[in-house]
């Protein structure tokens, strides 16, 4: 079986690519340094000639609001048209659980556009909407620091590790479309702010975290179950400690600290 991984240099879809060629499915990782564009569509009809499976992993460049919408419809759009004139039996698309109800944002707009237009297209389809990867934790503080304070509301949030992400799609791409949408999870929940306290303090990360009801995740007022997925989730297993202990390990010079340790 054919499948194109569109983003396949990606976190995602880097992992995705070695996990189903390790399981032996011929895999094609398309993105613009492999010469595929789903901007310009450049290189897509070659990728996905005789694909059975598309699998989007793509993201955008920017967040800004207009980027990232103009973004995910032409990237999008395109996937689509070439998956369609190619024959493809199964597109899937990675978004995010919680993106409805996370709309005061661009970019979960212009992810629920993408779902959209997957929905709408005539090829069967699933949607993949994963919750924050543990990999992204960093992020999610420095979009919430300022000077040397990260303000976070101590809302519920079930991360996951990014290789459960691509075995989850991994497993999705060799099934029957859903034509409908999959949740997927980690195997724990945390307290936002507390989370992320725990990824700085493995880091080593100077920064203190303020648990406050009204901080903004992401700039969004989130209330306590905004981000976490439906009972029905499919769970990875990797857990938040362990996958800290061994990614503080990887970085120079820096053992791991636990929240706790005297320094
Ligand atoms: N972060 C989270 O916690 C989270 C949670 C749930 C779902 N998601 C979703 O997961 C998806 C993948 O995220 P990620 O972190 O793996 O993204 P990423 O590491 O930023 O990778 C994005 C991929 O898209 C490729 N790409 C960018 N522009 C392209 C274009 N015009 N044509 C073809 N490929 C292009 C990139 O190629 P280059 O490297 O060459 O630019 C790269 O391979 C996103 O859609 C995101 O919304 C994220």
């Amino acid at each position: 079986m054919k499948i194109v991984v569109i983003g396949g240099t990606g976190l995602i879809g880097s992992k995705l690519v070695k996990k189903l060629r390790d399981e032996g499915q011929e895999v094609v990782a398309a993105a613009p340094a492999t010469g595929v564009n789903s901007i310009t569509g450049e290189g897509l009809a070659g990728a996905l000639k005789g694909a059975s499976v598309s699998i989007d992993v793509t993201n955008s460049p920017s967040w800004e609001d207009t980027a990232v919408m103009k973004f995910f419809e032409t990237s999008t759009r395109h996937q689509l048209k070439y998956g369609a004139a190619a024959g493809v039996k199964h597109h899937i698309a990675l978004s995010v659980v919680g993106t409805d109800r996370l709309l005061e944002s661009g970019f979960f707009r212009a992810k629920l556009a993408q779902e959209d237009l997957v929905k709408a297209s005539s090829i069967p389809y699933s949607i993949v909407r994963a919750t924050q990867f543990f990999e992204f934790v960093k992020s999610i503080a420095d979009l919430s620091t300022e000077g040397n304070k990260v303000r976070l509301p101590p809302v519920l949030i079930q991360p996951m590790a990014a290789d459960d992400v691509a075995s989850a799609l991994a497993g999705i791409a060799i099934g029957s479309p859903v034509n409908g949408t999959v949740e997927i999870g980690g195997p724990e929940q945390f307290r936002l702010d507390e989370l992320v306290r725990r990824d700085l303090v493995a880091r080593k990360d100077p920064r203190e975290v303020i648990s406050d009801p009204h901080a903004r995740y992401y700039g969004i007022e989130v209330s306590e179950r905004t981000l976490v997925p439906n009972d029905d989730a499919r769970l990875g297993e990797t857990r938040f400690e362990d996958w800290l202990t061994q990614s503080a390990a990887q970085i120079p010079n820096q053992g791991v600290r636990r929240v706790g340790d005297s320094s």
